[in-house]
């Protein structure tokens, strides 16, 4: 039998941190050896939002860099972008045809943009979704890692394939959201206000690219207080974001040490130093991210090697839209040749 197709998609819209790593790129990993995986860079979609394109090319570039330094092999996966696959053009071309523009205008993505850049409602911002669906189902992709803000898109991929399937013969198959295991670890920003960020509240998120004076200072500023007035007290949010954190780089040890010293008390007094966590925390993160910087870093001041990996990766999307596509023209009926 062969193995189901998976697909996920980032925007390269700034930078890739620890909300993506642990949300996204650490489960790509982990499907690439189960899974006959398309990853891609949705570069299109970033005009929807970003028209001035000055630094698309080189964000591109840190996105491939940074997934490959995440541990992606871009000899097992597709890892391409999606520019280079015209496929996904003239997909998305007859998906238009069955996205109606109320249901495109109802979507929250959508209202939320509108009120984001009131001055640049474009259509590619209302067809959004459908340029999604069609990334999707040009490899007939039946898991969708992403997180939950991307559920309603994925349920107008859905919607569109079945419309497909329905007017002009079965061609797609329904895909549906996919990650291990039940919720994803959240992390909030180190001021414990929301996400992390790919460009927003830069100082609060820990960036891949960070080096590691910034990954201290970063940290050492992050959201603390006094410290616990009781024993066994519930750790607010901003204290259990640091220990989340400590939990996905740290020892065991180490995790249990500092939960020790924040459940206990010594003649009255809170155990738990949080400029201590801090000082740990800031190095064990230190020890994480550096590896991933390095590499992608290297990666990044080879073009000619960069350049080979992005023309891999596109000969194979090509390979599997092109296919897709056939069936499609067939069954529209929009084949000539
Ligand atoms: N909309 C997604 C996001 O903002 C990015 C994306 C584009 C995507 N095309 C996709 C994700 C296809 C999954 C599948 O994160």
């Amino acid at each position: 039998m062969s193995k189901e197709v998976v697909l996920s998609g980032i925007r390269p819209t700034g930078f890739l941190h620890l909300g993506n790593y642990f949300g996204a790129m650490r489960n790509f990993v982990r499907m690439q050896s189960e899974f006959t995986c398309y990853f891609f860079v949705a570069n299109w979609h970033s005009l929807t939002t970003h028209p001035d394109t000055k630094e698309l090319k080189q964000s591109v570039n840190r996105v491939i860099a940074e997934n490959i330094a995440c541990g992606l092999d871009p000899e097992q996966v597709a890892l391409y972008v999606q520019s280079d696959v015209p496929e996904i053009a003239e997909l998305y071309l007859y998906l238009n045809m069955l996205a109606y523009k109320g249901e495109l205008e109802k979507t929250v993505t959508f209202k939320e943009k509108v009120r984001m850049q009131p001055e640049n409602v474009n259509a590619g911002l209302l067809t959004y979704p459908v340029l999604q669906a069609a990334d999707i189902l040009i490899h007939r992709a039946v898991k969708v890692p992403v997180g939950k803000d991307q559920e309603q898109n994925l349920e107008m991929a859905r919607n569109f394939a079945e419309r497909f399937n329905h007017r002009y013969g079965e061609v797609f198959p329904l895909p549906y959201g996919f990650n291990y295991g039940g919720e994803l670890v959240k992390i909030l920003g180190l001021d414990g206000e929301g996400k992390m960020s790919k460009s927003e509240n830069q100082l609060s998120t820990l960036y891949l690219a960070d080096d590691d004076d910034t990954i201290r200072k970063k940290i050492a500023k992050s959201k603390t207080d006094q410290g616990p007035a009781t024993e066994h007290a519930t750790k607010p949010d901003y204290i259990e974001n640091l220990f989340t954190l400590m939990k996905l780089v740290s020892s065991p040890d180490t995790v249990a040490k500092f939960n020790a010293d924040y459940n206990n008390s010594s003649e009255g007094k809170c155990i738990i130093r949080y400029g201590d966590l801090k000082k740990q925390l800031a190095e064990d993160m230190i020890g994480f991210i550096r590896p991933i910087r390095e590499k992608a870093t290297d990666l990044q001041a080879n073009p000619e090697l960069l350049k080979k990996i992005i023309r891999l990766g596109a000969e194979k999307a090509r390979a599997s839209a092109s296919d897709t596509l056939q069936l499609v023209k067939n069954a529209v009926g929009t084949n000539n040749a």
